[in-house]
């Protein structure tokens, strides 16, 4: 939580984290702070005891300190304030008037967070497949180890994506009462959601699919990497041609946008007498229940079943007035012909 918060820039640094029976993490005042403190399931409290620290200076004025006097004012302004760190690897958007000191400010970064390798992202993750194409700025190896919640996620940090912002997602996904079930995870990319659920949370079988190939070989390496290979068994390729079907008590469905093309197939990967979905898919934040709602009542009527939210929350903001949501929901297979009004 506490380097998501400083990834996103949140973190006040100039004052102490406070440990009892809640933990009180300090934050910078934004407009989106209520959101977040929805989604991650904390409480707000605008005037929490949370004594000054002395001495400590963000990462960020670090660096900036690092390079005043070798850069003018003017460029230091635009040193990014945002960026992902995974292990040793960061990854940032270098902007155009910083990119001749790219290497300077990387090496600043690299002083200031321990770090082997920084790269460029200019682009961001593109396409179905979440492609990117990150540039070295320092350091020429962009493998990164990222461990959290106890779990590790080895894999190439300048070609695959890792969302911070899907943290408080993969923490409940641990903690979720699966024990015994059979769950097919039908985005599997390098482990976002398998891995976690198979360290903690004692399935029985997890059928783990992805389509891009070097996503695949990352989550190969990741489920032997952290024990999991009794439990996990990825298989590469479109989930659509997936051949099993009638096999899943429940079915992830991490992805976006148009998650809807691929109710019909989640649909028939859970058992005959149903089980449970959890339909991720981008929306309007006004209206993202509704709206995902009824794209799971629609395709569950087609399929001639009945369905019933259990669970229904967003994950993050994914763009001005559109939020990335999961609906949780229990599927009742054949019975009435119709889904439950
Ligand atoms: C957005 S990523 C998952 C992100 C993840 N939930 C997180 O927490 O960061 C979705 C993955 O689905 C894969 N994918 C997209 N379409 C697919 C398909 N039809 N069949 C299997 N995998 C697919 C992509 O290659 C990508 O690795």
């Amino acid at each position: 939580m506490i380097r998501a918060l400083q990834a996103e820039g949140l973190l006040d640094p100039a004052r102490k984290i406070v440990a009892g029976p809640e933990v009180t993490i300090p934050v910078r005042a934004r407009g989106d702070l209520a959101a977040l403190a929805q989604r991650v399931g904390a409480r707000l409290v605008p005037d929490a005891e949370a004594p000054a620290r002395e001495g400590r200076v963000a990462p960020r004025e670090r660096v900036v300190a690092l390079l005043r006097g070798r850069l003018e004012d003017r460029l230091l302004a635009q040193v990014p304030d945002k960026w992902e760190q995974h292990g040793d690897v960061l990854v940032l958007r270098m902007p155009d008037a910083l990119l001749p000191a790219g290497r300077e400010v990387a090496q600043a970064f690299a002083e200031v967070l321990g770090l082997k390798t920084v790269l460029h992202d200019p682009a961001g993750v593109a396409g179905e497949l979440r492609e990117m194409r990150a540039v070295p700025l320092l350091g020429d190896d962009p493998v990164a180890l990222h461990v959290e919640n106890g779990v590790r996620y080895r894999f190439d940090a300048s070609r695959i994506m890792f969302s911070s912002g899907n943290l408080a997602e993969r923490m409940r996904v641990a903690a979720l009462p699966v024990e015994g079930e059979t769950i097919v995870d039908m985005f599997a990319g390098i482990g976002y959601f398998t891995l976690p659920l198979a360290v903690h949370a004692r399935p029985a079988r997890i059928h783990a699919l992805e389509k891009n190939p070097l996503s695949h070989r990352y989550l190969v390496e990741n489920v032997a990497l952290n024990g999991v290979a009794h439990v996990v068994e990825p298989w590469l390729g479109d989930n659509r041609e997936f051949p099993r079907e009638g096999i899943a008590d429940r079915v992830l469905m991490g992805y976006f946008p148009r998650t809807q093309d691929f109710l019909p197939k989640a649909l028939a990967l859970l058992n005959p007498p149903g089980g449970t979905l959890h339909y991720h898919n981008t929306a309007h934040a006004e209206s993202w229940k509704e709206e995902m709602e009824g794209q799971v009542r629609a395709a569950c009527s087609a399929a001639g079943g009945t369905c019933e939210v259990a669970d229904a929350r967003v994950v993050k903001t994914h763009s001005p007035g559109v939020v990335h949501a999961v609906v949780e929901v229990r599927v009742k297979a054949g019975g009435s012909g119709g889904a439950a009004p």
